[in-house]
């Protein structure tokens, strides 16, 4: 099972220590200014957050999309477990959901869409937040904006997310099943190549995680 953890930094343990002791309440009526010591309580409350970034991908593009958004959220920030969505047996425990799939003959893959279903329960309680990694974004043009979007409508039905991020994905031959890669060599939709924009992953990772750690 691929996991990966990304912590906020050593400090945040001891800072969620104080933030449960009270102490941000004791420095307020030590005199600092009350929306100050408001902003770090928050801040502090957000540090003790637990985000999970499950994905699905067939060729691995998807999956360093979810690396990279992971990385990104985690950032000195909360604690990030990344997994595929096949070893998620549970989402309970965790503050806010992050869910990604590849898109292949116009659908978010099986498993992102049944898997999710399951949980529908559990995402109810919680924020939630969709990105799909398809070819039709390699353009983007609010047709293709809107086509996307209308990928992720399984997902939206089970949760309405806080945020949804529309990626353009890549095609690697060699990551193909030898049939596949035998029909790709000959259709232009599925000539190698790679459209992420590792920038506006980033970007939409970042503005993302602080919605989903206030919601
Ligand atoms: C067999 C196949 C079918 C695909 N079908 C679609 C599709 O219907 N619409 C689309 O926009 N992109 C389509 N794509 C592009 C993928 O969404 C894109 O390559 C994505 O990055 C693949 O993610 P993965 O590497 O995580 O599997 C397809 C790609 C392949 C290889």
């Amino acid at each position: 099972m691929k996991r990966r953890t990304f912590l906020a930094g050593a400090t945040t343990l001891v800072l969620a220590s104080a933030a449960r002791l009270g102490i941000g309440t004791k420095l307020a009526s030590a005199g600092r200014s009350t929306p100050m010591v408001a902003e770090e309580t928050d801040s502090l409350a957000a540090r003790t957050k637990r985000i999970l970034v499950t994905y699905a991908t067939r060729c691995g593009s998807t999956a360093e999309i979810a690396n990279a958004v992971a990385e990104q959220m985690s950032a000195g920030r909360c604690t990030v477990d990344i997994l595929p969505i096949k070893d998620v047996k549970d989402v309970r425990g965790y503050d806010a959901v992050v869910i990604g799939s590849a898109v292949r003959m116009g659908r978010l893959l099986s498993e992102a869409r049944k898997r999710p279903a399951k949980w529908a329960a559990d995402l109810a309680a919680i924020p939630t937040a969709y990105f799909c990694v398809s070819m039709t974004m390699q353009d983007d043009t609010p047709e293709s904006r809107a086509e996307a979007q209308a990928f992720l409508q399984p997902l939206v039905e089970i949760r309405e997310p806080v945020a949804t991020g529309l990626f353009a994905g890549a095609i690697d031959h060699e990551q193909l099943s030898p049939l596949l890669r035998f029909f790709a060599k000959s259709a232009e939709t599925l000539s190698e190549c790679d459209h992420r924009d590792w920038n506006a992953i980033q970007a939409w990772a970042d503005t993302t995680a602080d919605v989903l750690l206030t919601a």
